[in-house]
C-alpha cells in the first residue's frame, strides 16, 4: 500500500550531508543492526572472475573458445565478474564521472525538475529508491536516465548529454559484446537470440548513484541486497569502494582493479536461461569518510519483448521456472515497488 512520502523532496542525501550538521542518521535509515556478526567473507576477494574482453573480440579461435567457457562459468557460478580491456577509453569514463558530478552539484530547484513523478519517466531524480512506498531510506542520490532505443538527458549540466551519449554508446558495445560470448557459452544462435529479445531495439538505462558520506554508516546502508532488471549491469566507481556480491552464503567486498567494469546478471537474464544463468544478489554500503559515486548501466530487452525461458534451454527435465512477462511491465512493477532481494523475479516462478 502506498503511504505519503516520509521524505519531502527536493531534499536529498547529498543536501542532508552537505548541511555538516548531522552526527546520526535521522531514524528512517537505521536499518541495520550494528550488532550483527560481518556476514562478508574476505577470503573470497581473490576468486571473482576476470573476463578478458578484447580476447572476446579479437583473440584467436581457441583463446576465443576458452573465454567464452570462462563467461559461463562466471554466470553459473557467481552471476558477477570484473571486465578487462573492454576497449571503452578511460577519457569517456572520467568524463561521465565528472558529468555526474556536475548533476549532483546543481541547485536542488534545478535537479528537482527531474524528480517526483512516474516511476517509467525517462529521466528521474531521487533519492533512496522509492520514497512513495519504503518504510526505510537508503542513504543514496541517484539519476536515471534511460539512454535506449531513444536517448534521454537532462539538459544540464552542459555537455552532460554529449558525455552521457558517448558512455551510453560505448557500455551498449561491451554489453552486446558479453551477450554474444554468453549466448555461445550455452550454444545458443545469437541472431535467434537478437531477434528473439529485440536487442537492436535494446532498452537501456543508466543510473547515477552518489552516496554521501554518512555518519553512521554501521547503521543505514546505500542499497539493500537485491538483483538487478535486465540482461546484465556494468557498473564503474569513482574509486571508493562499496559494492558487495552474495557469493553462497557469503558476501564479497569488491574492489575492482583499474580501468575495468564490474559485471552483473539481471533477471532477465535468469529467465531466459530457465535458471541456467541467475540473477546475483547484491547491495552497496556506505562509508562515513568519503563519497563514493557509482554508474549503472543496464542492457535488457527491448520494451514489447514478452521474455519467457528459451526453448532450446527447456525440457522434460527441466520445464520452464518462469512464465512469460513483457519487459515493459516487469521494470513498472520492479520500480514501483520496494527494492527487496529477488521479490520482482520470485512472482514469476512456476511452483
Ligand atoms: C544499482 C546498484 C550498486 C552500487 O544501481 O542497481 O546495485 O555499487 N548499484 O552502486
Ligand atoms: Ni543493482
Amino acid at each position: 500500500m502506498a503511504t505519503a512520502p516520509f521524505f519531502s523532496l527536493p531534499h536529498s542525501i547529498k543536501h542532508l550531508s552537505d548541511s555538516g550538521a548531522l552526527s546520526s542518521v535521522p531514524p528512517h535509515y537505521a536499518c541495520r543492526d550494528p550488532d550483527a556478526p560481518s556476514d562478508v567473507d574476505p577470503t573470497l576477494e581473490g576468486q571473482i572472475p576476470t573476463i578478458d574482453l578484447s580476447v572476446l573480440t579479437e583473440g584467436d579461435p581457441a583463446r576465443r573458445s576458452e573465454m567464452v567457457r570462462q563467461l559461463g562459468r562466471a554466470c553459473e557460478e557467481w552471476g558477477f565478474f570484473v571486465v578487462v580491456n573492454h576497449g571503452v577509453p578511460e577519457t569517456v569514463r572520467e568524463a561521465m564521472l565528472a558529468a555526474a558530478q556536475g548533476f549532483f552539484d546543481l541547485e536542488e530547484e534545478e535537479k528537482a525538475e527531474h524528480s517526483g513523478k512516474h516511476v517509467m519517466d525517462p529521466i528521474r531524480y531521487g533519492t533512496s529508491f522509492n520514497t512513495k512506498v519504503e518504510d526505510v531510506g537508503y542513504w543514496r542520490d541517484y539519476l536515471k536516465m534511460v539512454v535506449h532505443p531513444a536517448f534521454h538527458s537532462p539538459a544540464k549540466p552542459l555537455g552532460f548529454g554529449e558525455v552521457l551519449g558517448q558512455y551510453a554508446a560505448c557500455t551498449r558495445v561491451v554489453g552486446m559484446e558479453l551477450l554474444r560470448g554468453i549466448w555461445e557459452s550455452l550454444e545458443l544462435d545469437e541472431g535467434y537470440m537478437n531477434n528473439a529479445l529485440g536487442l537492436d531495439a535494446c532498452f537501456q538505462v543508466c543510473t547515477v548513484n552518489l552516496y554521501p558520506p554518512c555518519p553512521q554508516p554501521e547503521l543505514a546502508t546505500g542499497l539493500p541486497p537485491h538483483s538487478d532488471h535486465g540482461l546484465l549491469t556494468l557498473l564503474r566507481q569513482n574509486g571508493v569502494d562499496g559494492l558487495q556480491v552474495k557469493h553462497g552464503s557469503k558476501w564479497v567486498h569488491v574492489k575492482p582493479p583499474p580501468n575495468s567494469f564490474l559485471v552483473n546478471t539481471g533477471d532477465h537474464m535468469e529467465i531466459v536461461t530457465n535458471g541456467r544463468y541467475k540473477s546475483v544478489l547484491h547491495r552497496a554500503v556506505i562509508n562515513g569518510r568519503s563519497t563514493r559515486m557509482s554508474i549503472a548501466t543496464v542492457v535488457a530487452p527491448s520494451p514489447d519483448t514478452v521474455v519467457e525461458p528459451v526453448a532450446q534451454l527447456v525440457s522434460s527435465e527441466r520445464p520452464a521456472m518462469y512464465r512469460g512477462v513483457r519487459y515493459r511491465e516487469y521494470l513498472e512493477h520492479q520500480q514501483g515497488n520496494k527494492l527487496r532481494e529477488k521479490s520482482a523475479l520470485d512472482l514469476l516462478r512456476v511452483q
